[in-house]
């Protein structure tokens, strides 16, 4: 694996969830670490993530996504990446908290988990009409916003054009990275646009109907849960990847 690739992964549900299927992965993973750039993108705070990271088995990455793609940042030093977040329309958390304020069964998730880039309620069972008609009276109010629910639960309102695969875009192309040298991996609605970038595609065996449901050559479904769903995806890529060279290599001769 002379290449560098370039690993992006959710967090909790993905790598967290079996501290023994992570030592294990982190254990196959050792000898390809040089080739690879490990990068964690979670719904969480960039600063949530350095205190699971400084408290589990969690390796250190070489960057940071947080709060569902609206932050990325280099891991040491703890610098944000220029031009992130890109905003290309009008955006303002007061007037989107205003407006969502009013909808009834929606309850604003705790103060620690707003951001300057991201609104997040809860929304039980919301379903995609609902979805549509907040998305549609945010409009209204003049704001451009990318609305994001993911298990059954979480509504995470962002400006227009951002989310964890935007994020993941602009940080590959920022380090230079193709596409097919992408692996994301994921268990949750709010992973799915990281699936809809191009990139090569780890659905854990865990994963919710939202990603299940995802029927592509480039999307790998495992079967195994956690870290252990990551490692047989990652296996699967990296197989998939040698062989090609190899038959390449064949070709050249
Ligand atoms: C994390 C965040 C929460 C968000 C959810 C889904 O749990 O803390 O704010 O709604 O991810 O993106």
């Amino acid at each position: 694996m002379a290449d560098r690739f370039l690993i992006v992964s959710d967090v909790d549900g993905t790598m967290l969830g079996d501290d023994a299927a992570l030592e294990a992965l982190l254990k196959w993973l050792a000898p390809h670490r040089s080739s690879v750039r490990l990068v964690y993108n979670s719904g969480r705070s960039t600063t949530s993530l350095r205190g699971s990271i400084a408290n589990s088995p969690l390796p250190e990455p070489d960057a940071l996504i947080g709060n569902v793609g609206t932050q990325i940042e280099t891991f040491d030093p703890p610098t944000s990446l220029d031009g992130w977040p890109k905003l290309t329309g009008p955006w303002d958390p007061n007037v989107v908290r205003q407006v969502l304020d009013e909808v009834g069964g929606l309850e604003l998730q705790p103060d620690g988990y707003q951001s300057r880039h991201k609104v997040s309620y809860y929304a039980h069972g919301a379903s995609e009409s609902q979805l549509a008609s907040w998305q549609t009276r945010l409009e209204a109010a003049g704001q451009q916003v990318t609305v994001i629910y993911s298990s059954d639960r979480d509504l995470d309102v962002l400006p227009a054009g951002i989310d964890k695969g935007a994020a993941t875009a602009f940080l590959a192309n920022a380090w230079n990275v193709p596409l097919d040298r992408v692996i994301v991996c994921g268990d949750t609605g709010n992973d799915l646009s990281m699936f809809e970038q191009g990139f090569l595609g780890v659905v854990v065996g865990n994963a919710l109907p939202e990603l299940t449901a995802l029927d592509s050559p480039r999307v790998f479904q495992a079967g195994e849960h956690f870290a252990a769903g990551v490692e047989e995806g990652l296996r699967h890529w990296f197989q998939r990847i040698e062989n090609r060279q190899l038959a390449r290599r064949a070709e050249a001769l």
